[in-house]
Formats: C-alpha cells, sequence, structure tokens
C-alpha cells in the first residue's frame, strides 16, 4: 500500500508524575491503584502499569482511591472552580479534578477544554411524551398530580469538541497515557472513539491507529479520524472483531507499543465520570430520579455507577438515581443477558456463582448462530460489550436509594431494548425540541417513552436522559427520515481503495486503508513486521 502513514512529532517529555499508592511523602493523602473489580480477586497493580485486565483472573480493573483528608465533603471546591472558569477550571472534566486524583500534578493533564456542555430541561419534548414538565407549566400535570419536582432533562454530551461524550474519557486516558510515555494510541471504534482519540492524539503528539469495521461506521464520524490525521484500517469485520484485533495486539504484542483508548481502558471511565457531575452540577446538586443512557459497550454506565459510589461514599450525594440503560434491538446482549436470563452483579457473587457462565454461554450461543449486531445507531453495534460486569454493577448501585433509607431502600436500575423505529422517532422529535442527536443518543429518549409507557418511570418525576453525540455525526439518517432518501445505501461499504481516484485527492489526503481480518495482515498495516503474529493466540 503507497498510502503514507501519519507520523507523530516527537512526544514531548512526559510531566513529573508521582504513584500517589506508593509515594510515602503523601501521608493522609488519597491513594490510589488499579485494582480488579473481582471482589474474590482484588488484586492491585500501580498506576504507572499498563493494563486493560487483571494480572490475576482477567477482570476488568477499576481506578481504586482511598480517600484522604484533602477529598471533597461539599460541592464548593467545584462551585468555585466554575467562577473562575479559565485554564483547566474552564474544562467540564478537571473542574472536579479533586474526583479524579490519579495523576500526578495539574501540568500533567491532556486537555482540549472537553465537557463545556448543558443540561437543558426539555419541557416541549417532556410534554410530548408525557411527562409531566414539573413546576415550570402551571396545571400541565397529565398524571394524577406530583410534588412539581419532575421534568425531562437532556444532558447534550454532543457539544464536546469532537463532537461525542468520548471526550470525557480521552482527556483522562491522555492524562495517563503520557505519564507512562505512550507514543502509539490504538482503538477500535463505531466512530466516536476514534474521533475523540484523533484529536487528542493530535494535542499529545502521539501516533494514532484506528480499527474501524467496513461500512460500519457513519460519515461524520469517519471524516473527523481522517482529517486529525490517524492511521484508519478498516478491517473486514464488525466493531467486536476490531476490538478483539486491537486487544489482542494492546495485550500480546508488547513490542508494537500499543497503549489501548477502548473503554476497558479504566482510566477512560474516570473521566467519564463528569457528565454525572455535571448533570448534578446543572440540577443545583439535587439527584434526579432517573439518568438514561443508550449502552453500547457500557463504558458510559459504567462510569457513572463509579461515579455514584464515590459521591456516596463522600458523603457529597443522600441518594442515588436509578439507572436505564437502553439497548437497541438489534445489538441487545445486555437486555437479553440481564433480564431474559437474570444475570446480576450481586456484590460481585457474578464471577463466583453461575451468573459469568451464562453470560459466557449466551456468547457462544451467539456464535454458533452467528448472530451479528443490526441497528441503525451504528453507535451502539455491538455484541459483546466488553464492560459487562461493570454496567451489571451500575445497575445495582443505581438503585435510587436514600441515606435516610440506610441506602437499602432502593430498587435496581433497569434495561430495556428499543426498535430503530422508536430511535429514528424520538431523534427527530429532540431534533424538533431541541439540539439535536445522533441516532444513538435518541436510544435514551426512547427507553424514557418506553418506562414511561410501563409504568416504571411516573410522570411527576425528574428523568434526565443523556444525548451521547452531536446531530451531525450521522446526517444520512436524519436526510433519509425527511426525505426517504437512503444515501448510506450507496455507501454501504467504501469502494476498494486501489479504485479510489488519487488525483483527484486533496494535498494533506489521509484515505483509510482497506485489511483483511487477519492479524499478520493488520501489523503490516500498522507499519510492524507481520512476523510478531506468530505464535499469538486471539483474544
Ligand atoms: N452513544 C454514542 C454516540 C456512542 O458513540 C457510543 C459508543 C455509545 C452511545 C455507547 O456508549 O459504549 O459507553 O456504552 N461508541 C463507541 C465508539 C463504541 O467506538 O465510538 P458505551
Amino acid at each position: 500500500m503507497s498510502t503514507p502513514r501519519p507520523t507523530a512529532p516527537p512526544a514531548p517529555a512526559a510531566p513529573p508524575t508521582r504513584d500517589r499508592a506508593h509515594d510515602p511523602a503523601l501521608p493522609g493523602t488519597t491513594a490510589c491503584v488499579q485494582r480488579c473489580i473481582n471482589p474474590a480477586c482484588g488484586a492491585v497493580c500501580p498506576l504507572s502499569e499498563v493494563r486493560v485486565g487483571c494480572a490475576r483472573c482477567g477482570a476488568l480493573l477499576d481506578v481504586q482511591y482511598t480517600w484522604g483528608s484533602e477529598a471533597p465533603r461539599s460541592w464548593a471546591f467545584a462551585e468555585q472552580r466554575a467562577k473562575a472558569g479559565s485554564g483547566l477550571d474552564a474544562s467540564g472534566v478537571w473542574r472536579f479534578r479533586e474526583l479524579m486524583p490519579f495523576f500526578g500534578d495539574d501540568r500533567a493533564i491532556v486537555s482540549i477544554g472537553e465537557g463545556k456542555t448543558i443540561l437543558q430541561r426539555a419541557d416541549l419534548l417532556c410534554r410530548h411524551l408525557g411527562f409531566c414538565p414539573g413546576g415550570s407549566v402551571a396545571g400541565a400535570c397529565p398524571g394524577q398530580g406530583c410534588a412539581g419536582e419532575g421534568g425531562l432533562y437532556l444532558q447534550y454530551e454532543g457539544m464536546n469538541p469532537s463532537g461525542s461524550f468520548k471526550d470525557n474519557g480521552m482527556t483522562a486516558a491522555f492524562t495517563h497515557a503520557r505519564s507512562v510515555g505512550a507514543r502509539v494510541v490504538a482503538c477500535a471504534s463505531t466512530g466516536n472513539t476514534s474521533a475523540s482519540m484523533a484529536v487528542y492524539a493530535l494535542q499529545a503528539a502521539m501516533r494514532a491507529v484506528i480499527f474501524i469495521g467496513s461500512g460500519k461506521i457513519a460519515y461524520g464520524k469517519l471524516s473527523q479520524a481522517l482529517d486529525y490525521g490517524a492511521l484508519t484500517l478498516q478491517v473486514a469485520g464488525d466493531f467486536d472483531a476490531c476490538l478483539a484485533r486491537v486487544r489482542t495486539i494492546a495485550e500480546r504484542i508488547p513490542q508494537a507499543g500499543v497503549y489501548l483508548m477502548n473503554s476497558v481502558n479504566p482510566f477512560r471511565l474516570e473521566g467519564q465520570k463528569a457528565v454525572m457531575f455535571r448533570v448534578l452540577e446543572g440540577l443545583g446538586w439535587r439527584v434526579p430520579d432517573w439518568i438514561i443512557v443508550p449502552g453500547g459497550n457500557l463504558g458510559n454506565c459504567s462510569a457513572f455507577g463509579k461515579a455514584f459510589m464515590e459521591l456516596r461514599d463522600l458523603g457529597l450525594v443522600d441518594r442515588v438515581p436509578r439507572l436505564a440503560v437502553i439497548n437497541a434491538r438489534g445489538a441487545r446482549t445486555l437486555d437479553r443477558v440481564y433480564n431474559d436470563l437474570g444475570v446480576r452483579w450481586e456484590g460481585g457473587a457474578y464471577f463466583t456463582g453461575d451468573a459469568h457462565r451464562h453470560v459466557e454461554a449466551e456468547y457462544a450461543r451467539m456464535d454458533a448462530a452467528n448472530e451479528r449486531a443490526s441497528t441503525i445507531a451504528t453507535a451502539i453495534e455491538i455484541n459483546r460489550p466488553v464492560n459487562l460486569p461493570k454496567a451489571l454493577r451500575a445497575l445495582e448501585v443505581m438503585d435510587g436509594s436514600t441515606r435516610a433509607g440506610g441506602w437499602a431502600d432502593g430498587q435496581p436500575g433497569v434495561v430495556r431494548h428499543v426498535t430503530d423505529d422508536e430511535i429514528r422517532e424520538c431523534k427527530a422529535l429532540v431534533g424538533r425540541y431541541g439540539y439535536g442527536c445522533e441516532p444513538a443518543s435518541a436510544a435514551s429518549v426512547a427507553g424514557a417513552r418506553r418506562l414511561l409507557g410501563e409504568g416504571v418511570i411516573s410522570p411527576g418525576q425528574r428523568v434526565v436522559c443523556v444525548l451521547t453525540g452531536h446531530q451531525l455525526k450521522d446526517p444520512d439518517v436524519t436526510i433519509a427520515y425527511h426525505t426517504g432518501l437512503d444515501a448510506k445505501a450507496a455507501q454501504q461499504a467504501l469502494p476498494d481503495a486501489r479504485a479510489w481516484p488519487q488525483e483527484r485527492r486533496g494535498r494533506y489526503a489521509n484515505p483509510p486503508l482497506q485489511v483483511a481480518d487477519d492479524l499478520a495482515e493488520i501489523l503490516r498495516a500498522m507499519g510492524l513486521d507481520p512476523a510478531l503474529a506468530a505464535g499469538v493466540q486471539p483474544r
């Protein structure tokens, strides 16, 4: 392949870091390690280790804090920061940095001004869907009357620099990557992770390699990665195949020096906690009744659950919201596992009882049936959500319980799936009544409508739907909805790269490379020795 490969400028020297967990100079301060989420294992490793799974049992890792005396016990710190509003304090992630203190000092942080998003009260949409818009609209309660505290709120994460919530996580993961001297970052992506990773890689002077499935990415997202100069490998397979490949390379071929940026990276999820901090900030630190979020690889909902575990421990909330995770019908693994198979976290007994074996059996069944994810919401077209155990934990933690009830008066979170038609319709409504969103984001609103219809959510409750990505990420779906023209059909797969008109490309053109779903081929496309694939067991 003659396409020039993007080269990264030399990375700046890593700023000083300290390993808080092992730093005797910091008595009484918050200690921080990476810990296996399986309570029966609980293996610990220092922050300086680059891992995406437990070395002992293979389960996911958490960034875990033992809060010290300087940890915040009120929100005053964040209120002051929001007023100051410059430098790091202007970042909607790092304004809350006391709640994610895994980095050495402020100079270690890689930020592009992420998290300047809003929580919008959406009264028109609220009424259209049959919710009560609360105290703001007199006599408007369609139900039996309510305390006037309710309402529907939309958390617009599409306002991030790369147009999706991923920037919340990337800023944190790149901060860690730089502290460990990473030079090459990689991810599998349905589009938003890659767009976000590519722009942060530019800022951090690292080389970005992106794995996308053939024909599985909205053009708005693909165009971002190309523009940001990432090496984009279009692998003949779907997202699940791409993630398996990139994990194999990151974990089993250390010579490749690849730092993995998917949400199995526990530092990503640290940053994504900030979405919840901003929701609380937008509500004057009052906790909503429901948080509703689309589920793909399940990193976001996992991060939300961790955020509330920690806020509860720190005494910063006196109740937790209930969580609803919404799958697309064509990619409903969590829904099947949670609702059909009854799999639960159960304080971590998930790992030691039968639960995780049910999940393995379900995956084997899907493989045997060659069942592949398929939905118009390509962002969440995922059948093997890597964060599944953490999502189950979040569904247990975010149960609507209160301090007054001894944290035992709640009911666990819920999972639902919605159809592509429901997604299309709710996307159109978000466009008509608000700032718009991409299809996957609208799954949260479709889920809210469904749960209201089922009576699980009552009309007077306060409900926050997280809109994860910008309206312009996937304009084909919008055009098709409003005009009936199917632009996507014409783009099912990019034509063979060899047939692309070279003479029409721009001077700084950075087209994707098409590669077979084959480890040696992929290594060659990355500019690495294909012989490194010898004897490597795929994941
Ligand atoms: N919404 C959007 C717009 C997304 O891009 C994604 C995930 C999700 C929801 C699901 O979030 O994975 O944390 O459950 N997109 C990933 C990507 C997979 O590669 O961009 P999740």
